[in-house]
């Protein structure tokens, strides 16, 4: 297999500036090479920057020094247009609070990353059906997101990240709120994806399960990445 880089972290650093908090430091010059079709699981502690750096890779901030490239795109040189391009069709960005609308049918939630890409109403049919099968939320197309469970929001936040065929998929602590059943099909689930249809999958996650499912995992402390650990090779 020919090993390509999807993701590449050249001596990133971002610094959150508020009036009130003064400046927080947090990414201090990271490196990360992510391959595609890899599984990466990114660790470590509360407060150490593992969000915000799957926020600049999902395109949602701006480094303020350093390159942060994704599939061939170089974020901090895309203007708003771009950004919200990388967003819509490059990377599936999963948060942790699912991010979903509240008022909206599963269907209607999963359908609007098409929406916003402008797929022809037809297309979008299709896409969104093929998705709901796969995730095993059919039956459920037309319940609203708010009478969900958890796990069923954990899915169709999955479902909608992967709608557009993304090549990343970025996952942000995908088993926190969720039982052990729930997380367990979270995570078979994004295995699944990187299986059938070789998405590159970053996890974020506290969770020391997210290691046997992940090929790598690094550790995150204070905004610097400590180490790589080989769990599955
Ligand atoms: N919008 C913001 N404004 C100011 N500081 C922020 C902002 N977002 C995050 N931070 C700070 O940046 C640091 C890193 O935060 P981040 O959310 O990336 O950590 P994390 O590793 O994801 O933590 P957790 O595991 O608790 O989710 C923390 O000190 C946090 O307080
Ligand atoms: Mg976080």
């Amino acid at each position: 297999m020919v090993i390509e880089p999807v993701v590449i972290l050249r001596d990133v650093w971002k610094i959150y500036r508020d009036p009130k908090v003064g400046e927080t430091i947090a990414l201090k010059g990271v490196n990360l090479v992510v391959n595609r079709g890899e599984i990466m699981a990114i660790h470590g502690p509360s407060g150490s920057g593992k969000s915000t750096l799957l926020k600049l890779i999902a395109g949602l901030l701006r480094p303020d020094r350093g390159d942060v490239i994704v599939d061939g795109y170089n974020i901090s040189m895309l203007d708003e247009e771009g950004l919200a391009m990388i967003r819509n069709t490059v990377v599936g960005y999963i948060p942790q609070d699912y991010g979903l609308v509240e008022d909206l049918n599963v269907y209607e939630n999963v359908e609007i990353p098409l929406l916003i890409a402008g797929v022809p109403k037809k297309i979008r049919e299709e896409k969104v059906s093929e998705i709901l099968e796969y995730i095993g939320l059919k039956n459920m197309a037309s319940k609203p997101a708010r009478f969900l469970s958890g796990g069923e929001k954990q899915r169709v936040a999955i479902a909608r990240a992967m709608v557009n065929t993304p090549s990343v998929i970025l996952a942000d602590e995908p088993t926190a709120n969720l039982d052990w059943d729930s997380s367990m099909r979270a995570l078979e689930m994004l295995k699944s994806l990187n299986r059938d249809f070789k998405t590159t999958v970053i996890i974020v996650s506290h969770d020391p399960r997210v290691i046997d499912y992940a090929d790598r995992a690094v550790i995150m402390v204070s905004g610097v990445l400590k180490s790589y650990k080989e769990s599955r090779v």
